[in-house]
């Protein structure tokens, strides 16, 4: 299995993405480290832990990362994931323990204590804890196998005209993970817009009949509420776990090589992810953008997971 770390902000489809994460075989979750984004640090690091236990998962640490970003003041997204940054179903106590150590340090550590090109990260948050660890400890550029982060877009935004939130609320974090040299996946919004949670998914996640199936049918009638609501969405886009869905199937998703850069000074732009779009890549270009996802296939990846993870 590929070995992930998840850095995550839960967030409706954080949580999702931790459950495909956790209930494929193709994949080892590494890790669970949060940063602040949806909502404040302290709630998605209390919402990761309820995630964690509803899912069953056990002996993998939860670490929690940077409480704000690197320049800017904090944003967070009540509208779109509200008060707890996780609302609709009901939260059970969490049983998992906080790990001690900040998830810089423990993303740092886990890196550099594999084999190099053993660990894929799985950023579905701002680029806060990934931008810290690489300044803190270079070295790990060359040990990642592939950063594949949720975020960005390339025609497309959804926190100004141009700009996704995850890179938005920290375009300088961003500005340092898509500058160094490993293999970035953007998987942005121009993809992810595909992901919608339909009528007919959301049957099908309901019919699996357990709890965490439960958990996630809930999530998305909250999730599905405030799309409508705020950006007149009939389903709503159910992004983070469409990077996981790469790393376990690639041919999930299809990507396009381009180089990419985060707009730092725009007046209108800032946070915006530039695709150069124009020719094919250069040989040496790092970064590619994911484009087309096969809909079918990435809801089976779910429904599967949840199905695997069963009565927890
Ligand atoms: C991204 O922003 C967050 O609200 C979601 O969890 C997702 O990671 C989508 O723009
Ligand atoms: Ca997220």
């Amino acid at each position: 299995p590929r070995k992930i770390i998840l850095d995550c902000d839960p967030g409706h489809d954080d949580a999702v993405a931790i459950l495909l994460a956790h209930g494929n075989p193709k994949i080892e979750l590494l890790a669970v480290t949060t940063v602040v984004g949806n909502q404040t640090l302290e709630k998605v690091t209390d919402n990761a832990l309820v995630v964690g236990t509803i899912a069953g998962i056990t002996g993998v640490p939860f670490a929690a990362g940077c409480a704000r970003p690197l320049v800017r003041e904090i944003e967070n997204a009540p509208e779109v994931h509200g008060e707890s940054g996780m609302d609709g179903p009901a939260q059970p106590a969490s049983r998992i323990v906080l790990d001690e150590r900040h998830a810089v340090d423990l993303i740092i550590e886990l890196i550099m204590s594999h084999e190099p090109g053993e660990i894929t990260l799985v950023p579905t948050g701002a680029l806060t804890n990934i931008a810290l660890a690489v300044r803190r400890e270079p070295r790990i550029v060359e040990r990642v196998r592939e950063v594949v982060l949720m975020g960005g877009g390339y025609h497309t935004g959804n926190w100004s005209a141009v700009a996704e939130f995850n890179i938005k609320i920290d375009p300088e974090a961003a500005h340092i993970v898509f500058n160094e040299k490993w293999p970035v996946v953007m998987v942005g919004l121009d993809l992810t817009h595909q992901a919608l949670a339909t009528k007919e998914v959301v049957q099908r996640i309901e019919k699996v009949g357990t709890g965490p199936a439960k958990f996630v049918r809930e999530l998305m009638d909250f999730f599905a509420q405030a799309y409508l609501d705020h950006q007149g969405f009939d389903a709503p886009p159910v992004h983070d776990p469409c990077a996981v869905a790469y790393v376990i199937d690639p041919t999930v998703v299809r990507t396009l090589r381009a180089p990419v850069s985060v707009e730092l000074r725009g007046e209108l732009t800032l946070g915006m992810t530039v695709a150069d779009l124009r020719a094919p890549a250069a040989e040496d270009c790092h970064t590619s953008v994911a484009v087309d996802l096969d809909h079918e296939r990435f809801w089976d990846l779910v429904v599967d997971s949840l199905e695997r993870i069963g009565e927890v």
